[in-house]
């Protein structure tokens, strides 16, 4: 009996550090849960090659983050057996779909893209933008058609790169045939997940920012952490009424807290709207609340310290996953390529048609 083909996801992450708990709930969470449904055929890899195209100085950092972001992956409950996992880098397949798709672009709509535009000025590089990160979302089209993605999950930051990814596609379909697959992205249903804020409450959680929990952090560093979170500055004794906008231990509990936070961990409460207005009202401290946004967190990642350190302490193990996964990736990737190849006609030796179209022509 044959088997109906499932949907596929394909989604990714740059190795220039460690993951934290913004992409664990902008993006990890859903991909675990996508993949644990059984209905996609999934793949998740780490894109080395597009984190170098600005960290092309620093290699190292590439690297050191390319296991470190495997270990993460895997951790939070990535499975090979459910999941192809593997490294952009080992693919280079995903080269030469990114030079095609080069030619269906142009350096303007590149420039307009509003995710590139903001990490220009985030890095500062003015006029000395690498060629490379520029093109980046062309590559991030190759990544994902190669796999003939129809759902990408990721944050929301990545939509103008869908969303110049399906522009690509049509223009290449319309130009070649139908060859290649649009892609959706898919984000996190809960809103207070969508952008977590850093823990000064003053941006979005990011590496570059310092502002970061990270997904790998013990207790004992998450506690501190919480510690330090921005809350309302003019809470000051417990009687104070309090803000529960823009405060940092609220945002993150609305990301966090689950049904049965409550009972296990603050039974005096039976949900969050119930803890917000006593804040409201004044008389419930900072430490109290705080204190239970660290059992909420650390509920969420004990399971996921426990399966990272079992893959800390088999690396070959973690290693050959991701070897098995370029190897997968690279077969399906080649089968695409070579449709690629076809339609636009630069097969010249395995076209029988080109042959013989030629001998005819010059027969005397
Ligand atoms: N740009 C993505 C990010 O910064 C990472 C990424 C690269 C990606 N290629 C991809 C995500 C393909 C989804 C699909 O998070």
């Amino acid at each position: 009996m044959e088997t109906k083909k499932k949907p596929v996801l394909v989604t990714g992450d740059r190795p220039t550090g460690k993951l934290h708990l913004g992409h664990l709930v902008g993006a990890l969470q859903n991909r675990v849960a996508m993949q644990n449904s059984g209905k996609y055929d999934c793949f998740a890899f780490i894109a080395d090659m597009q984190a170098l195209t600005d960290n092309a100085k620093n290699p190292k950092k590439i690297r050191e983050s390319v296991l470190e972001v495997a270990l993460d992956n895997l951790a939070v409950g990535m499975d090979p057996k459910k999941t192809t996992l593997f490294i952009q880098s080992q693919v280079p397949e995903l080269s030469e779909l990114t030079q095609i798709y080069l030619n269906l672009v142009t350096v303007s709509r590149l420039e307009r893209n509003p995710t590139v535009k903001e990490e220009i000025k985030q890095k500062g590089f003015e006029r000395n933008i690498p060629a490379g990160f520029l093109i980046y979302p062309v590559s991030q089209t190759a990544d994902t058609t190669a796999f003939g993605a129809n759902f990408i999950p990721t944050g929301e930051d990545q939509e103008p790169m869908h969303e110049q990814g399906r522009e690509i596609v049509r223009t290449f379909n319309s130009i070649y045939g139908d060859v290649l697959v649009e892609g959706k992205g898919v984000f996190a249903e809960n809103k207070a997940c969508l952008r977590l804020m850093g823990l000064d409450g003053k941006a979005k959680m990011s590496k570059s920012l310092g502002n970061c929990i990270y997904i790998s952090d013990d207790a004992e560093t998450v506690k501190a952490k919480v510690r330090e979170m921005y809350t309302d500055p003019d809470h000051i004794k417990v009687s104070d009424p309090g803000k529960v906008k823009g405060n940092v231990v609220f945002a993150y509990l609305d990301a966090f807290v689950k049904p049965d936070s409550f009972e296990k961990f603050l039974p005096e409460y039976k949900n969050l709207d119930e803890l917000k207005a006593h804040y409201k009202r004044g008389g419930l401290g900072d430490v109290k609340v705080k204190n239970f946004l660290c059992d909420v967190l650390n509920d969420v990642l004990d399971p996921i310290r426990e399966r990272r350190r079992y893959y800390e302490n088999h690396i070959e193990e973690v290693l050959e996953i991701y070897r098995k996964g370029s190897e997968h990736a690279r077969a399906v990737a080649q089968a695409t390529l070579k449709r690629v190849r076809d339609a636009i006609g630069i097969n010249y030796f395995d076209d029988k048609e080109f042959l013989d179209y030629y001998k005819n022509k010059f027969k005397k």
